[in-house]
Parts: structure tokens; sequence; C-alpha cells
């Protein structure tokens, strides 16, 4: 999205995401040993909380949908979807 765009709106960089790495999905990342080089991983997990922030049980094909704008070259995608089922999983049993 073009900067402008973003005007008056709130925005949440990687590095506002969680305090600590405490953020649910930044936890499920590290259970499940998502990244490889780590090159696509903020947007990945960015995109991820998002989804999370509108679907409590997303489907892989909600999954897909939602990652379909980022590229992983070290195709980490099977542990990226099994981190955010771990994510959703957890924040539907807070
Ligand atoms: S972890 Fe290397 S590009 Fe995704």
């Amino acid at each position: 999205m073009p900067l402008a765009k973003s005007a008056a709106r709130s925005v949440t960089t990687i590095e506002g995401l969680g305090i600590d790495e405490d953020h649910l999905v930044q936890q499920a990342w590290i259970e499940e040993d998502v990244p490889q080089c780590g090159y696509c991983q903020p947007g990945m997990i960015l995109s991820a909380s998002s989804l999370l922030a509108r679907s409590s049980a997303p489907t892989d094909e909600d999954i897909n949908q939602a990652l379909a704008g980022h590229i992983c070259r070290c195709g980490t995608y099977p542990r990226i979807r099994r981190a955010i089922h771990r994510a959703a999983e957890a924040a539907r049993n807070r």
C-alpha cells in the first residue's frame, strides 16, 4: 500500500507487534521453528496477525489468501500454516 493511503490510520510494524516476542503469532512462530533466512518473515507475521484479528479459526484457504502477496523463497509455507493454526488455537483457549 502506498504510504499516502495510510494517512490518519494506525500502522503496526513488526517491531510494534509484541514486546519481547510475546505476541501469540510470534510465540507460535518460535514454537514451529518457522523462519529459515528470515527475509519474508516480518510480512508473513504481520499478515498472519491481521488474519487472526479477523478470523478466530482460519482455514488453509483463508491463510493462503491472506499470504497471497508474500513470497517465501525458502519454502516455509507448511510451517507458517502450522504456526497460524497454533496461534489461532492459543487465542481461542485464552
Ligand atoms: S524464510 Fe527465507 S524467504 Fe522466507
